[in-house]
């Protein structure tokens, strides 16, 4: 059983006199995550208010109303209430795609890339993910701990409140599942809520090298059944590219994924292009990277709910020319998200203003597109959008103040932090 979380006592929140408040409340009739024209819609309110009580947001409209609310006028003392002073208020940012646990950066890695080495090259040579895994091997499970708390820490200084967190970086099962205790125990103690995913199948460790069928055997039969058994994970995922796994490994992965009752996600065209449709029966929960797509699996997404996540960070970290197609894929109807792709090797950045920012200079994304991407696009990807993603009665109390005046300005201002403070699940955690 999954150590229970922690209960806090979470005094009743009133937030007042937002500036905008970007609900991302859906204006259309379409369920589902948000696709075309619906992307950029964010139902903002000027001089809002936002109440929160127990967790939960229990009223949104504007502050007027708010400060006339007979309840609100009868409780005043008992809740904790903060002017806003005109400041921006979005949902908290939902982190779809991280890499959490590992234990030091790959300096060298960088440096080589700086000389010319590529991605590819450099993990042929014995560097990449493979020269991670031994610290990971060797840490303690509290060590880990430790890694993941200060990274959820600074993610919500940042306005995240949802995170997803994979494993990858053991590739041993003790270590996997060290991994991923270490990500349960982190989110125990971090008020945010934290979503785990099994990513063995990340690469074949050396030892395997010339047997990598007898890897993959060990990530379906015994750490995917580990991981399901002691509910460990919601998803399971797979690098499936060259140097990695090939789709009939990668359909193994996720076939036994499904077996033992997991949802299922995949690095998918990061290094080169993957056919998806073989993967499509077992609905995907999202197909992450994609920079390489052809336009017949363009189409066939465009009429389903597998997000593409789109993770800008890795390819300005590795210094490529070129980033995703995010406009062929929204003009095409295909639901996009945002993520960091926080992890040593490709994306060493917990930010996803950050993200955000390169999704509008490299990606063609309006900033409007970029916010509904990297808050309820993201809850989609991980299958929490009935609680998080927007600010709306009755989902979670995820909230971020950010010291701008205009929601453009989040991805604007690259390279700084402009959030102020994060309401996770109700819980205040305020940079000042
Ligand atoms: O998303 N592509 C696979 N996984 C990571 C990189 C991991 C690493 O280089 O450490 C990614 O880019
Ligand atoms: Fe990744």
């Amino acid at each position: 059983m999954p150590p229970a979380k922690k209960r806090r006592s979470v005094s009743p929140l009133l937030l007042i006199n937002i500036g905008q408040l970007i609900t991302l409340r859906s204006v259309s009739a379409n369920a589902g995550p948000r696709r075309g024209p619906a992307l950029k819609e964010l139902a903002i309110i000027t001089d809002a208010a936002v109440l929160c009580l127990g967790g939960k947001i229990v009223s949104v409209g504007p502050t007027k109303d708010a400060l006339r609310d007979p309840w609100i006028k009868k409780h005043r003392k008992q809740i904790v209430e903060i002017d806003c002073a005109r400041k921006v208020v979005t949902p908290g940012f939902v982190d779809s795609h991280t890499h959490p646990v590992f234990v030091s950066p790959r300096l060298v890695d960088f440096e080589k890339r700086i000389e010319g080495a590529s991605y590819e090259q450099i993990a042929a040579a014995g560097g990449g993910i493979r020269s991670s895994l031994e610290a990971v091997r060797k840490a303690t499970r509290s060590a880990l701990v430790t890694k993941v708390d200060r990274v959820l820490r600074d993610m919500a200084a940042h306005g995240t409140t949802t995170v997803e967190a994979k494993s990858g970086y053991g590739l041993t099962l003790e270590s996997e599942l060290k991994s991923l205790e270490a990500i349960r125990e982190a989110a125990v103690s971090w008020p945010g809520t934290v979503i785990s995913t099994l990513l063995g199948a990340h690469v074949v460790p050396k030892e395997f090298q010339d047997c990598s069928q007898n890897y993959v055997d060990t990530v379906c039969l015994e750490m995917i059944p580990q991981a399901a058994r002691r509910t460990l994970a919601q998803f399971v995922d797979v690098f499936c590219d060259k140097g990695a796994f090939t789709p009939e490994e990668s359909e193994q992965v996720f076939t036994a994924a499904r077996k033992n009752g997991l949802d299922v996600r995949a690095h998918m065209g990061q290094l080169s292009e993957t056919a998806l449709a073989p993967f499509l029966r077992f609905e995907p929960a999202s197909f992450d990277h994609m920079d390489h797509v052809s336009d017949d699996d363009v189409a066939q997404l465009a009429k389903r709910d597998t997000v593409a996540t789109l993770v800008p960070g890795a390819n300005y970290f590795l210094g490529l020319r070129s980033y995703p197609d995010a406009r062929r894929l929204i003009d095409a109807g295909v639901p996009v998200a945002l993520a960091t792709d926080y992890n040593p090797g490709t994306s060493p950045t917990i930010s996803m203003p950050m993200a955000m920012s390169l999704a509008c200079t490299h990606m063609e994304m309006t900033p409007a597109e970029t916010l509904a991407a990297g808050t309820i696009n993201g809850a989609w990807s991980l299958r929490v959008a009935d609680r998080k993603g927007t600010i709306e009665p009755g989902k979670d109390a995820d909230l971020a103040v950010f010291e701008v005046e205009d929601y453009r300005e989040i991805p604007y201002w690259f390279g700084a932090n402009h959030c102020t403070l994060t309401v996770l699940n109700g819980v205040i955690e305020s940079r000042d």
